[in-house]
C-alpha cells in the first residue's frame, strides 16, 4: 500500500466520482493529492473528507484563464509534482439534429482544450519519472447513439496519449490514458438525458458488457494508481480499458 510513497499527485476533478476514488487510493498509497473542482464548497468538503494528506484547488478545467493560473496554484503547495491524472470532464448527449455550437464549445472546452493546456501548463512542474494519466472512454469503440461530441473529444484525448508521448519521452516523462466503460458516478447528472433516456441507456449498455454490471470508480482508481506508479516504468503511450469487456467480447 506504499506505491506512491512520498509523491504529490495533482488530480483535476477530483471532487466526485473516478477522480475522488482515485484520489483516496492514491493517498492510501501514500500520495499527497492536490485536487481540483470548480465549485469552492464541493473542493473544500472532499479535502476536509480526504484529510491531510490532501489540498484543494478551485479552477475550471474549461476556462482559459483558470487553466493559465493553476500551475501558479500548484506551485504555491508544492513546486513539482511526480503525477498528473487529467481526469475533469463530463457527457452530454445529444441526436445530431439537436446539437448547438454551445454544446460543441463546452465539450471541446472542458475535454480538448482543458486537457491540452492541463497537460502543457503542468508540464513545467513535473519531476523526471513522472507519469501523467489522461481520462479516455469506452465511448470512442461503440458508435453510441447521441454521443458525437463527447466521443469526438474523447477521440482527440487519445490522439494527444500517443503525440505527447512521443514529446515527453526525452524528459523521462511517461504518459497513458485509462479507458472507463460504464461507471456508476454522477456522470448523468450534466449528460442532458431525462431519468427515462438514462434508464434506457443504462438497459441498452449493461446486456453488452461481459461482466454484465457498471462499474465502481475504485476500479478504475486502481489501474490509475498502477500507471502512476513505478511498476508502470515501461509503460508509455498506451490506454489501458477499465470496462468489463464491454465492447470487444461477446
Ligand atoms: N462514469 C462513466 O461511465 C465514465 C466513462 C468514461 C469516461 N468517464 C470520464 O470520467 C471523468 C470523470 O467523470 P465521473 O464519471 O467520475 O463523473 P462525476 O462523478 O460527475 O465527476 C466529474 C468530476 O469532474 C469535475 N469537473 C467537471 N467539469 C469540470 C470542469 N470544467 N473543471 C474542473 N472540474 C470539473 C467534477 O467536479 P465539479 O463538478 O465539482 O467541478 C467532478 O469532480 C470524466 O472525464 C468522464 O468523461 C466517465
Amino acid at each position: 500500500m506504499d506505491q506512491l510513497k512520498n509523491k504529490v499527485a495533482v488530480i483535476t476533478g477530483g471532487t466526485s466520482g473516478i477522480g475522488k476514488a482515485t484520489a483516496v487510493d492514491f493517498i492510501k498509497n501514500g500520495a499527497v493529492v492536490i485536487l481540483t473542482g470548480r465549485i469552492q464548497g464541493s473542493v473544500d468538503q472532499t479535502v476536509s473528507e480526504l484529510g491531510k494528506q490532501a489540498r484543494g484547488i478551485v479552477s475550471d478545467a474549461g476556462k482559459m484563464s483558470d487553466l493559465m493560473s493553476l500551475s501558479q496554484k500548484v506551485q504555491a503547495i508544492s513546486p513539482k509534482i511526480d503525477i498528473l491524472y487529467v481526469n475533469a470532464g463530463f457527457g452530454k448527449y445529444a441526436p445530431i439534429q439537436d446539437i448547438s455550437e454551445e454544446h460543441f464549445d463546452e465539450q471541446f472546452n472542458v475535454l480538448v482544450k482543458g486537457t491540452l493546456f492541463t497537460v502543457q501548463q503542468m508540464l513545467p512542474l513535473m519531476k523526471e519519472g513522472g507519469s501523467i494519466i489522461l481520462n479516455t472512454s469506452v465511448v470512442t469503440e461503440i458508435g453510441m447513439p447521441n454521443s458525437s461530441v463527447y466521443s469526438a473529444a474523447k477521440a482527440a484525448v487519445q490522439s494527444l496519449v500517443k503525440t505527447f508521448a512521443s514529446e515527453l519521452a526525452a524528459k523521462k516523462i511517461r504518459i497513458n490514458a485509462v479507458s472507463p466503460g460504464p461507471i456508476e458516478t454522477n456522470y448523468f447528472d450534466r449528460s442532458n438525458l431525462s431519468p427515462e433516456q438514462i434508464k434506457n441507456t443504462v438497459a441498452y449498455v449493461i446486456p453488452q458488457v461481459p461482466l454484465a454490471r457498471f462499474g465502481q470508480p475504485e476500479e478504475v482508481a486502481k489501474a490509475v494508481t498502477f500507471l502512476a506508479s513505478d511498476g508502470a516504468s515501461f509503460i508509455h503511450g498506451t490506454e489501458i480499458s477499465v470496462d468489463g469487456g464491454f465492447p470487444r467480447i461477446k
